[in-house]
């Protein structure tokens, strides 16, 4: 039998110390499957002391992962600290300069400094795996990078963070508030003491970045992308999107149009029966469009120890089965200096369907003004709808409009003059409709 794959955890928290587990508990199928053993011989966390559940006893203990990527005797560094500087960044750039193996969850390293990584590996010649960056146990890299040769993508979306998703599905399914079900998400461990990183959408927008390089063979561009959280999601709007036969889920999307590569993150609306509408809770799911596919749904579990640790594995295990001189795949599916420069489609010129609501004061002639800006700006309307606001706002009506496809240019200049118009009570809310099959 071929040498053990030695392996060095660096960051023993939520993953890797779910990794050190699986490694362990699965230690006789992994060699069955690899045709070596995989042990771990170094580790490296903060806290020495703390119990991690698993005995790490026969690995050489490092305090600085940087030390443990430049001097361990390891084949494979595994990254499992987070964060897109500081050690993370250093003990990945570290290992990979003295030849070794990398493997990482951390999407907002790779989010940040994800070409400059792929052109160090491909230097040494050595691999740089990712799975459980993007979604978790969704074997979402592999399939872009490994099982779609010769397809064109199109358009690639995704419900990419659990605990937005679980957000919005309990507040449709229960009829409670935004805040309610965040401070629940929090109680449970489903979101962070902060969640901004989460709610407002960055998080996302890592895990999106990636996939654009893979669907479109660009360089990573996250700071380019358009971004909108949940916290701005009402019941109303909930309610107004189940009416018209909608369900509202926080996509990251990126799509090639004529103006270029558009890459956005925004509550969107999708159709209730559609495939990815029925995606509840903190699952997540990656839709990817191509010319010769189709269109192609993975869904399953986005994070969670046991989940990401599945991912982390599947990938040391591709390096446990890689054999000398094999020549490795490139990163990010293209080598790091073909991946193009990104051409970044504006915002503005987004063509879609649009939900607007509006809190207007209830007085002759709103509605006809409503309609007259819609018209003025060649917004051609599926719908409009105007009921009572609520039992206690008699002098408020509430405006629903659904528009065919139109720009985000048009809808923004029509809002702004119903805005200005001085008929609205309240700040207008207005939600991009997404085609899903
Ligand atoms: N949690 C998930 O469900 C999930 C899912 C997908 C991807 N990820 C990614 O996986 C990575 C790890 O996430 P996690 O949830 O496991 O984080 P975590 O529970 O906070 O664990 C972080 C670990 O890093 C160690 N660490 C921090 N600073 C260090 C330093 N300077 N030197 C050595 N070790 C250091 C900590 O040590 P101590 O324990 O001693 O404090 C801890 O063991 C992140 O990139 C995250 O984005 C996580």
């Amino acid at each position: 039998m071929a040498e053990a794959l030695r392996v060095g955890i660096a960051g023993l928290g939520t993953v890797g110390a779910s990794v050190a587990r699986v490694l362990r508990d699965k230690a006789a199928e992994l060699t069955r499957q690899c045709g070596r053993e995989i042990v771990v011989s170094a580790v490296s966390a903060r806290d020495r002391n703390r119990d991690r559940g698993v005995d790490l006893g026969a690995a050489r203990w490092f305090d600085d992962p940087v030390g443990m990527a430049q001097t361990a005797d390891i084949d494979v560094f595994v990254e499992l600290i987070g964060g897109d500087e500081g050690p993370s960044r250093s003990s990945v750039k570290a290992a990979l300069e003295a030849g070794r193996h990398v493997v990482t969850a951390n999407k907002a390293l790779l989010a940040k400094h994800g070409v400059a990584l792929a052109e160090a590996a491909e230097k040494k010649g050595v691999l740089l795996n990712y799975e459980a960056a993007v979604a978790g146990g969704i074997p979402v890299i592999k399939t872009m990078r490994e099982a779609m040769a010769g397809n064109s993508v199109t358009r690639v979306f995704g419900i990419l963070n659990g605990t937005c998703n679980y957000i919005l599905t309990r507040m449709e399914a229960e009829g409670i508030s935004f805040d309610a079900c965040l401070k629940d998400a929090q109680r449970l461990g489903y979101a962070e003491a902060d969640p901004t990183f989460d709610i407002e959408g960055h998080d996302t927008a890592h895990k999106l970045s990636i996939l654009t390089s893979l669907a479109f063979g660009t360089r990573i561009a996250a700071n380019d992308i358009y971004m909108e959280g949940i916290s701005n999601i009402s019941q109303a709007d909930i309610r107004a999107a189940g009416d018209l036969g909608y369900r509202i889920k926080l996509l990251g999307v990126a799509q090639r149009t004529e103006s270029g590569i558009e890459q956005r993150v925004h509550p969107t609306m999708v159709p209730t029966a559609s495939v990815i509408a029925q995606v509840h809770g903190v699952t997540n799911a990656v839709a990817i469009e191509t010319d010769i596919l189709g269109e192609l749904l993975l869904s399953g579990p986005g994070a969670g120890g046991n989940a990401t640790a599945s991912a982390v594995v599947g990938d040391i295990a591709d390096i446990a089965k890689s054999r000398p001189g094999f020549q490795h795949g490139p990163v990010f599916g293209l080598p790091a200096k073909e991946l193009r420069p990104y051409k970044k489609a504006q915002m503005r010129s987004h063509a879609g369907g649009y939900f607007i609501r509006l809190t207007v004061h209830d007085r002759i002639g709103v509605f006809a003004a409503i309609a007259k800006r819609m018209a003025d700006n060649d917004i051609s309307l599926e719908s409009i709808v105007q009921h009572a606001a609520g039992p206690d706002t008699a002098l408020q009506k509430t405006v629903i409009l659904v528009t065919h496809e139109t720009t985000e240019a048009a809808v923004r200049k029509a809002v702004d003059g119903i805005t200005r118009d001085d008929h609205l009570t309240d700040k207008p809310q207005v939600i991009r409709i997404e085609r899903a099959g």
